[in-house]
């Protein structure tokens, strides 16, 4: 019989302090250091990001590709971002916890409001993010008059896909560059406490940084916004067909694991395991 142990109880993070919006405020406002935020989408690599110190972990709709195998962000349901958000939360003892809300889930104020609340009651999101400027400003003011919070996501926003001709660099030219920079200050108008800013010219990403009280997260906008975040599958060389410019990798995971299971499979078939160490008397 296969004896299974519990997941070990966990000890870290005891005396690192659980992370709230106001903490990521002040970083940029009073303490001036930078912000790090991963994405996770289950208990354990949850675990091990926010053992690591990393400040925010986004359950990213990057699920959708990343574990779930659809083509595009925008296949991702609400009950599938609820499901991933409960293992992730389960995990953290110190990183804020931020919930993407999925495509088709803040089309209109009473909507987005719905979503949110159940992305927070039934997720434990203690944040979360929609895609878009002044034009989902309504569904961002009806979330935070309800008290929720939420972040901004703006740039090369992936569930528009379609509508900017790929995963392409947004904000080239100058018009572009002050449609996000003016949808960037609506959304801090509206309350938002931070603002993602995907795949955009390192100038840009450094201008609006300049322009906003609440913290800029980069991801593809260059070395000057407030902070950083990446997928987290990308940073340990998963799926390595895929290689974003701005994807720095720090492990090749995707071979690791592959000559793991290929040594497993070559002692099974070979007899060579499991030894009798391995098996019980
Ligand atoms: O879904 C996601 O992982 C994201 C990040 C890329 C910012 O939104």
């Amino acid at each position: 019989m296969c004896v299974r142990l519990p997941n070990p109880k966990v000890t870290y993070g005891q005396t690192m302090k659980r992370l709230a919006v106001q903490d990521i405020l002040n970083r940029k406002a009073k303490e001036h250091t930078k912000i790090t935020a991963l994405t996770a989408y289950d208990f354990p690599f949850a675990r091990l990001v926010d053992q690591a110190g990393i400040d925010i972990v986004l359950v990213g709709d990057s699920v959708g590709m990343v574990c779930l195998g659809y083509e595009t962000t925008s296949s991702v349901v609400m009950n599938e971002m609820i499901h991933h958000a409960k293992a992730v939360k389960r995990a953290l003892r110190h990183a804020l916890c931020v919930v993407d809300m999925p495509y088709g889930s803040y089309d209109d104020p009473a909507t987005a409001v719905e979503n949110a609340k159940r992305l927070v009651h039934e997720g434990g999101a203690d944040a979360v993010k929609p895609e878009g400027g002044k034009r989902i400003a309504r569904q961002i003011s009806a979330m935070i008059k309800e008290g929720i919070q939420v972040m901004g996501h703006l740039g090369m926003t992936p569930q528009s896909v379609s509508k900017l001709g790929g995963y392409k660099v947004q904000g080239k030219t100058e018009q572009e560059g002050a449609q996000i920079t003016s949808d960037a200050k609506t959304l801090e108008g509206l309350g938002v406490f931070s603002i993602v800013l995907e795949c955009i010219p390192h100038s840009l990403g450094k201008h609006i940084t300049e322009s906003l009280r609440i913290p800029t997260i980069g991801i593809g906008a260059g070395p000057d916004t407030d902070g950083q975040v990446l997928v987290i599958h990308d940073l340990l060389g998963f799926q390595s067909s895929v290689h974003p410019r701005f994807v720095r990798r720090y492990a090749d995971l995707d071979q690791m694991i592959r000559s793991a299971v290929s040594r497993y499979r070559d002692d099974v078939m070979s007899g060579a395991y499991p030894s009798m160490k391995e098996s019980f008397s």
